[in-house]
């Protein structure tokens, strides 16, 4: 598949047989309210088969205007109701969004950039979030308290975060803290620091800020996981085992010394000795996108594009960070590529959107995506023009739609997670 059409228009063109190629589900081709109405669900994607935990949040019907609405008359309506509000709203966008969607975007970034950007934009009323929901959280905590943080489609979650809520993780920081104690060592660390992927909802933000922990995202998880060494023996970190893993692997951890966390099991599914030992707990989570990509994939590549550079995110699993030429966040890859030389080959495995986007923007290189089959992050493809058009409307309408919101109790120590984030320095920086 070496088309550098939008993943929506490719999708639809292979749904009608005039593309050649496969998408993971033909689900994919119909308008995401297709989903709203119907039993909890991610949607049609790579986390489709994942569960959907039972509290998960539910979007309601979209007015039918926008539902039968073309392309173009969505077009017309949102550029309209944009320049209506002016300087009034601000609209960020993921990289994993839809070609469609980013169009509209003020700012398009990773999740790191975009947690900044929600945080700069003070002036906006309103801040709309075309990404999913815990990013959408996190611009709710780092925004002033007046700032409505929108998100189109409240379905639009993310099957990673989900997988660990707070009671799991507080059952095991008991669990942990009865094993290790609570006293520091010699050199003032604690037994176990809490750190949290940027993809967990606020709850778990909370728990580390009122934990001694702290948040990373993955384009800083490094500098983070040297903070947490800083300041405790040893890290509990979730949701993803995989950035866990990656990350504290390049910084020399062992293996052996990385214990997976099954929140099902008693102890985890461990025993007291390896967890005495460990370095790291890692939490049983993974991204459905990024698990994906598997080394065949990158072996494939490499036998039909001799000398092609093959980069990855740190969410697909050890083996393929292993045989990737190099590993990074969304930022990560889209800087490489912006630096390669002309006639470079790219196999990338991240979210295919932002990896056709780049094929398309880099006519130059040869860009394609190590998964053959099209199967974009179900819930990011839950943000369609339409959702984008109905609440910038209803902002137009003075209506705030979507808007969400994190209680005080767990925004306060979440903040605290996050502002202990972005003050981490990377070595370099130090004493800047
Ligand atoms: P980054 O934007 O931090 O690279 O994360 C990728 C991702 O999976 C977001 O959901
Ligand atoms: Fe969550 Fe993975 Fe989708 Fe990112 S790409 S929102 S981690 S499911």
């Amino acid at each position: 598949m070496t088309t550098t059409a939008s993943v929506d228009t490719t999708i639809r063109l292979i749904d009608a047989g005039t593309e050649q190629g496969s998408t993971c589900s033909a689900d994919l081709a119909a308008g995401p309210w297709a989903f709203d109405l119907l039993a909890p669900g991610y949607g049609p994607g790579a986390s489709m088969h994942d569960v959907v935990p039972p509290a998960a949040p539910r979007q309601g019907e979209l007015p039918v205007e926008y539902r039968e609405a073309d392309a173009d008359e969505l077009d017309a309506r949102i550029r309209a109701a944009k320049d209506a509000l002016g300087e009034r709203v601000v609209i960020l966008g993921h990289f994993y969004q839809r070609d469609e969607v980013v169009a509209y975007a003020d700012y398009v970034g990773d999740s790191f950039q975009l947690a900044n950007a929600a945080r700069a934009r003070t002036e906006a009323e309103a801040i709309v979030f075309c990404g999913v929901h815990f990013m959408a959280e996190t611009a709710d905590l780092l925004s002033r308290p007046e700032q409505a943080v929108i998100l189109p489609n409240l379905a639009a979650g993310c099957s990673m975060a989900d997988m660990a809520n707070i009671d799991q993780v507080e059952e095991c920081w008991e669990q942990l803290l009865e094993l290790y104690g609570t006293e520091p060592d010699a050199d003032g660390r604690v037994p176990v620091i809490p750190v949290t992927y940027m993809n967990s909802s606020a709850a778990l933000k909370g728990f580390c800020g009122r934990n001694g922990g702290i948040v990373c995202t993955s384009s800083n998880a490094e500098t983070v996981l040297e903070w947490a060494f800083a300041h405790g023996q040893r890290v509990l970190f979730f949701p993803d085992q995989h950035l866990g893993r990656n990350t504290a692997k390049a910084m020399g951890v062992p293996l052996e010394a990385m214990p997976t966390w099954n929140p099902n099991e008693p102890l985890g599914g461990n025993d007291e000795a390896s967890l005495a030992d460990a370095r790291v707990v890692l939490w049983h989570g993974f991204c459905s996108v990024h698990k994906r990509f598997t080394v065949a994939q990158i072996e494939q590549a490499r036998a039909q594009y001799p000398g092609v550079r093959v980069i990855v995110h740190p969410e697909c699993p050890m083996p393929v960070v292993d045989a990737a030429d190099s590993y990074g966040s969304t930022d990560y890859i889209t800087k490489a590529i912006a630096a390669a030389p002309d006639g470079s080959t790219f196999a990338v495995g991240t979210e295919i959107n932002l990896v056709q986007r780049l094929a398309a923007q880099y006519p130059q290189h040869t860009i394609f995506c190590l998964d053959p089959v099209v199967c974009p992050c179900s819930t990011m493809y839950r943000i369609h023009p339409g959702y984008l058009a109905w609440v910038l409307e209803s902002l137009v309408a003075g209506e705030v739609p979507n808007r969400i919101t994190v209680s005080a109790d767990v925004a306060a120590p979440a903040r605290l997670a996050l502002e202990r984030m972005l003050d981490a320095k990377p070595p370099a920086q130090r004493g800047a």
